[in-house]
Formats: C-alpha cells, structure tokens, sequence
C-alpha cells in the first residue's frame, strides 16, 4: 500500500519520471472510501458517469450539476488521493470565462481540487485562464470522448504530429498532467519523454508516468465488452448476481431470515 502523505497537485507533478501514478475513476462515496484505502494516488471523478452510472450512449449528457453532485460526494470520502473532477460537455467551450465559472463551482462545492477537460492546442486558452485563476488543470488529448461524433466513434488516435503538439500545447498553458487516451504506445511514449509534467495513460501502453482507468471495468462491473486495452482485476458483476440469486432463493424458501437476524 502506497504511503499515507495525502496527493497535492505539487507531489503529483514530482512524480514525473518516478515511482508511477496510479489513478481510477470513482463516483460516489463508498468506492471512493475504498479506492482510498486501498492506496489509489488520484480519483477521477470522470464524465464517464454518463455511461457507467446513468446508462448513456455517449459521455454529452451529464451535467454540470450532477457532475458536483457526485463529486461532493467522492470529496467526502477521500482522506489521502488527489480528487480531480471532468469539466463536463460543453461548460468549457464558450470562452476562458466560461470554463472558470463552472471549474470555480467544481472547486466550491465539492473540496476537489483539480478539474480535467479535454483538448490541447485549441484549448490551451482555456487552460491558461484557469491556471492564472488558480485553478489546476489535467489535460486530456488523444481520443476525446466528448468530441465522439466529430471523431467518428472510440478510436485509437494515430495523428502522432497533432498529439505531440495538443499536448505540449497543455503543458505550455500550465497543465499540471495530461491524460493520453488511446494513442499507440510509441507516440505515448514519446509525448511523456518530451513532456515535463506527468503523463497518465488509458489504451496508451506501458511508457506513461502513470495509468488511469474506470474503475467499473477494473473491477468487472458492466454490462458491455470493456475496450481491449482494460484488465478487469475482478468479476464484481458475477459477483452481485450470484449474491442476488442466492438471496432470491433463500426469501422464497424462508432461510432468510434465520434466527440470528431476528430480534426477541
Ligand atoms: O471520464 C473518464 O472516465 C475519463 C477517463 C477515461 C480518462 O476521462
């Protein structure tokens, strides 16, 4: 287990080219308590909870709200990972103001203390107007799921020029990190060599400074076929099922409850 000094932005960014980071997603407070616990260095409060908890197609529905909402509630439950929270579509798009309004309400209301949104060169604005703000920021290039349609689906990301430039783009706007996602493991490899902050891979081979991923999929909790590039360390779906049968059997055969869960 890692140790208990908690993650600032700052010890994050020094691990650069050290000991590697390991991040995942979590969404609520009970798998935020144990992602803490069990050693994780930062918690992605990821737009993916557009799919994994609410059941979308695409990452574009969530809110800003709900965003806040869930990650009040990770906030409450961390003691030691750095907390980041996604900017969600399209809060940021309008203009640099924009973009530190809703990171400003992220930051308020939930004691998180980083927000990520995704985009390099065209973002590097952004990022700057947030960083002078105060506020740090987590890049993230390579596949972008909030631009799905204008990509044309969840594709690995082989434009090896346009990635190196998104994100020394980032880095220059004052990013303390960058997510690479889906990109081969050359380019990744690479970008995290010319880089000076840290590089956190998902579907970006094994070179990054560290590795980020849904935390449902690691754990075996989905209902579709995770991307190939995920390892599920269990099968928590399987898990719950057999619970809920076995549970089913025992209510409509009276087993439960026995003696020792009632009370005199
Ligand atoms: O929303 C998310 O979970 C993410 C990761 C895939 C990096 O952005």
């Amino acid at each position: 287990m890692a140790a208990s000094q908690p993650m600032t932005v700052p010890r994050f960014r020094e691990r650069k080219g050290g000991e590697k980071i390991a991040m995942v997603t979590a969404y609520d407070y009970v798998t935020a308590a144990l992602v803490d616990e069990a050693g994780i260095d930062a918690i992605l409060v990821g737009d993916s909870l557009a799919m994994v908890v609410q059941g979308h197609h695409t990452t574009l529905p969530v809110t800003l709200d709900e965003m806040v909402y869930h990650a009040e509630m990770v906030a409450r439950a961390v003691h030691r990972a750095l907390v980041v929270v996604d900017l969600p579509f399209p809060t940021y798009f309008a203009n640099p103001q924009s973009a530190i309004d809703a990171a400003a309400r992220v930051l308020k209301e939930t004691r998180c203390q980083a927000v990520k949104l995704e985009g390099g060169a065209e973002q590097a604005p952004t990022i700057e107007a947030l960083t002078r703000a105060g506020i740090p920021v987590m890049g993230h290039v390579g596949l972008r799921p909030q631009s799905v349609h204008q990509m044309g689906g969840y594709r690995v990301q082989r434009d090896r020029e346009r990635l190196e430039e998104d994100a020394r783009a980032a880095e220059q706007a004052g990013a303390f990190s960058v997510v690479l996602e889906c990109v081969p493991r050359d380019a990744a490899a690479h970008i995290t060599e010319v880089l000076s902050i840290p590089t956190i891979g998902i579907g970006a081979g094994p070179d990054c400074d560290g590795q980020v991923l849904v935390l449902h999929d690691l754990i075996g909790l989905t209902r579709e076929k995770p991307p190939r590039f995920v390892k599920a360390y269990a099968n928590v779906s399987d898990t719950i099922r057999q619970a809920v049968q076995t549970y089913c059997d025992e209510v409509r055969s009276s087993a439960f409850p026995d003696d020792r869960r009632c009370y005199e």
